[in-house]
């Protein structure tokens, strides 16, 4: 296929040689002089294993040609890979003046182009730049239709600078965020061999979910550090310590705690981290992003709350109240601290947890219910029918498959439903529905 791509950096320049690598013909475009130079003589603008050996055979290949003229570079390709940096501005923002200014170039181009062309952007870009910035700029600019008339898509670069060559061709997987099949279909023939999933998206999930992955590996790192100072603090291993927390793929290293749904409580996650940020306190140990986890857990409870409230409604029923489905444990539940809040505002609740009977509750649950929140086991129901049948807000804190099959059955037209635990499908629900954060 004949490809250009925009902006020869780390990201463009290891894309140059790979594709070409294999048998694909490549055209180079940049603004800087230097690194066209070095392309065009076969040497890597860039420091990467294995890029000097790469660039002097795809150069000797014959495959790539390097030129400043976008326009060139288009008319002559069929498909456009754009990898111009996005750094950062002084206030944090993404400066996107270079992806702004080529997007209006490359729509003039394809002004005099009649055949249609796939731009796919790979720079990191916030949710929201292809279709609310880029795409109208293109249109504006070419005065013809995305998705007609040419294409444009999104495709995360996942490649770490050091190894990047073996990350290109062993990529955790392949996204594409687009709106048609032409863009995905062209990328399929680029990337499809890649031993990894190819997955089609909306443009706004590839674009956030770049951003999701980085930021879960400077939190990683960030928690393996915070950890390790407060090992050192207590004379611990914390290589030791952190070989263990992986080698549980269970629910460390896994999928497990990671769907978005409500906030957490219990009797252990947040006993055990006051009490680690006690300790680190006592050492004089700084643990900010660990000591922030609880005041994030918070800010979702509030963020329930002010759901709730923006109903306008008083008689609100709960749909479970222990802290998560499949247990009657309500200590720290954040249901209880949501019904709580409520009743404090003067609002009227009923309850129903189908693990939740006053009358069968035993010892600590009992007593918890019984000393903490007298006033909530009398809005305690014994049947789901009662609840839906006294409210006009229905809070749904558990993800219990017959309860939650029943309440999808009797939910009535008016009644607002409040997913805080992401129910699944919706479809023919007769109320109104309201998701969490979704
Ligand atoms: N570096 C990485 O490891 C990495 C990994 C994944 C994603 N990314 C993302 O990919 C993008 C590129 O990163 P990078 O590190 O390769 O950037 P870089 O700064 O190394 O290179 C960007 C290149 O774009 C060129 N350029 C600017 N405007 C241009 C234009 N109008 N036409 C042609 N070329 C132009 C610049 O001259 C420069 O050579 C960024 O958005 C970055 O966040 C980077």
């Amino acid at each position: 296929m004949n490809i250009s791509i925009f902006g020869l950096g780390y990201v463009g320049a290891v894309s140059l040689a790979c594709l070409a690598r294999d048998g694909h013909k490549v055209i180079g475009v940049d603004l800087d002089p230097v690194k066209l130079d070095l392309i065009r003589t076969g040497k890597t603008p860039v420091v990467e294993e294995g890029m000097v050996d790469l660039m002097a055979s795809v150069a000797a290949s014959g495959r790539i040609s390097v030129t400043t003229n976008a326009a060139e570079a288009v008319r002559d390709s069929v498909i456009s890979l754009i990898c111009v940096g996005t750094p950062s501005a002084p206030n944090g923002s993404q400066d996107q003046t270079a992806v702004l200014r080529l997007s209006r170039e490359l729509g003039a181009v394809m002004r005099g182009i009649d055949r249609p062309h796939v731009f796919v952007f790979r720079s990191t870009l916030v949710p929201g730049t292809v279709e609310d910035s880029l795409r109208p700029i293109m249109e504006e600019a070419s005065g013809k239709k995305e998705g007609r008339d040419f294409h444009v898509c999104f495709q995360p670069e996942f490649l770490r600078e050091g190894s990047s060559i073996r990350d290109y061709d062993n990529p955790p997987f392949t996204i594409v965020g687009a709106n048609g099949d032409a863009a995905p279909q062209a990328l399929r023939k680029l990337f499809g061999h890649l031993p990894c999933e190819f997955r089609v998206t909306s443009v706004r999930a590839a674009e956030m979910v770049k951003y999701c992955c980085n930021n879960f590996h400077a939190l990683k790192i960030t928690f393996a550090n915070e950890t390790a100072r407060l090992c050192e603090a207590l004379g611990v291993d914390p290589f030791q310590v952190m070989d263990l927390v992986c080698a549980d793929t269970h629910l460390n290293i896994s999928r497990a705690y990671l769907r978005p749904g409500f906030a957490f409580g219990g009797s252990c996650l947040p006993k055990d981290l006051r009490a680690t940020m006690h300790l680190a306190k006592q050492r004089d140990i700084d643990v900010p992003m660990q000591a922030g986890i609880l005041a994030s857990n918070r800010a979702h409870l509030d963020h329930a709350i002010s759901k709730v409230l923006s109903t306008g409604k008083r008689r609100i029923g709960f749909v479970g109240l222990a802290f998560k489905s499949g247990t009657d444990d309500l200590r720290e539940s954040p249901m209880v601290y949501l019904a709580e809040y409520l009743i404090g505002k003067g609002m009227t609740l009923a309850i129903f947890d189908p693990e939740v009977h006053l009358s069968s509750l035993l010892g600590a649950n009992r007593r918890f219910i019984e000393t903490h929140v007298p006033h909530i086991g009398g809005l305690i129901r014994k049947e789901l029918a009662p609840v839906v049948a006294e409210s006009d807000v229905l809070v749904v804190g558990l993800n219990e498959a017959k309860t939650v099959s029943l309440l999808k059955q009797v939910v009535r037209p008016g009644q607002v439903v409040i997913d805080l635990v992401g129910i699944g499908d919706t479809t023919g629900l007769a109320g109104d529905y309201l998701g969490l954060c979704w």
